[in-house]
């Protein structure tokens, strides 16, 4: 037993959880995720396994995601970005709801099912009913020669490598770096994107792995934010556009590990709802980084403070004005708007790994959750 535990600490790597060394070790899983793939430089961006399918998604009349979970989250984020760049129309789909309400789909549709393990029961059936009807079928698997990915007619994996907490952090970040780099392949190869807006996303994209760098080092300064509302009963978080699937994400990774109760939601929608909630107990948490919605949030944030709710803002560094309305910013440092998801979901996963440490939770095995989900 105490070999096992010593085992254990070998491949935590000096981390006390395998979730934070996981959050940790995105940097580096990032630039596997792109290792071969990306050279912005010499404007080249190849995706092996989808050479022999580009065309058909370049024709597609409509994009259908299928997933679950965290895996789900990163189908919304590929959602907004495929719309932008490539102008195909796109759905994200509940694997399990698709599934079981008699889908419309066409022959040629194309299928794009996104999973960590490649298990997932609900995302395989849903799968199998469209390849039935004549979908073809993209897998982005994490793990290698996994049903999902045996199932799929083409796919990419997202190269994180093995992913032991629980609660999904470095695969999020890699499914949508992939998911980044099919949509710009797709749509530079249909001409919906300009040569230079592709050139520079390509750029940006090769430097988010220093970007998320940077989010780390902010680490202990979200500690500190942590341990202020380790005992909140209740967290909204708010996004819009692009960060509103990482305000989702994030509240997912609190509720998870902390079982702190959490809504993530569009921040606009709050005046339908959640303003009902908010008073001075009530952490809100906003991802407002600088982009084209941001003097919306910005008013988000105040009808928040006119309640006397408690602001958490990630904001983008060298921003003036969210500091002056919220209680605690965290900054993060710039980038294209529709690849911010990728910096501004990392200290939500910090924030909720810490919440979750200093609760005294069991961080890398939550109560109740699996790591694969085998069952219908
Ligand atoms: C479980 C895990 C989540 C994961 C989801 C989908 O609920 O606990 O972390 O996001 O399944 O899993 P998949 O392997 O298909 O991405």
């Amino acid at each position: 037993q105490k070999l096992e535990m010593q085992l254990e600490a070998i491949e935590k790597g000096g981390y006390e959880h395998f979730m934070l060394k996981e959050i940790f070790e995105q940097p580096r899983s990032i630039s596997d995720c792109m290792r071969g793939r990306l050279d912005a430089n010499r404007g080249h961006l190849v995706l092996g396994g989808l050479r022999e399918y580009i065309n058909k998604i370049v024709n597609a009349d409509r994009i259908l995601i299928v997933a679950c979970g965290t895996s789900w989250h990163a189908g919304t984020v590929a959602e907004y970005i495929f719309e932008e760049f490539t102008r195909i129309p796109v759905e994200v789909e509940y694997a399990s709801e698709f599934r079981y309400r008699n889908p419309i789909i066409k022959e040629g549709d194309v299928v794009i099912a996104i999973s960590q393990s490649g298990e997932t029961a609900d995302t395989l059936a849903a799968i199998e009913l469209a390849k039935s009807k004549g979908a073809i079928i993209f897998g982005v698997c994490n793990v290698v020669g996994s049903s999902i990915a045996r199932a799929s007619h083409a796919g990419s994996y997202t190269h994180a490598g093995p992913e032991i907490g629980v609660a999904s952090t470095k695969a999020f970040t890699a499914q949508v770096t992939v998911l980044t780099m099919v949509a710009l392949l797709v749509a530079h190869r249909k001409g919906s994107i300009t040569e230079a807006r592709y050139h520079e996303l390509l750029t940006d994209l090769e430097q988010i792995p220093v970007k998320v760098e940077k989010a780390l080092a902010l680490n202990k300064q979200i500690e500190y934010i942590a341990d202020i509302f380790k005992d909140a009963r209740n967290f909204l978080y708010l996004g819009r556009g692009y960060n509103f699937p990482v305000a989702l994400e994030g509240a997912l990774k609190l509720k998870e590990i902390s079982y702190i109760h959490a809504e993530g939601y569009p921040a606009a929608e709050m005046k339908h709802g959640p303003i009902a909630l908010i008073d001075e107990e009530m952490p809100v948490v906003f991802i407002a980084t600088h982009d084209s919605s941001y003097e919306k949030i910005v008013s988000n944030i105040q009808e928040v403070k006119a309640r006397k709710g408690k602001v958490i803002a990630v904001v983008t560094e060298g921003d003036t004005l969210i500091p002056k309305m919220a209680d605690f910013i965290i900054e993060v440092p710039a980038t294209n708007e529709a690849i911010m998801p990728l910096i501004s979901v990392i200290p939500l996963q910090l924030l909720s790994y810490h919440i979750a440490v200093m609760r005294g939770c069991n961080v890398d095995q939550p109560r109740n959750l699996a790591k694969s989900v085998t069952v219908e």
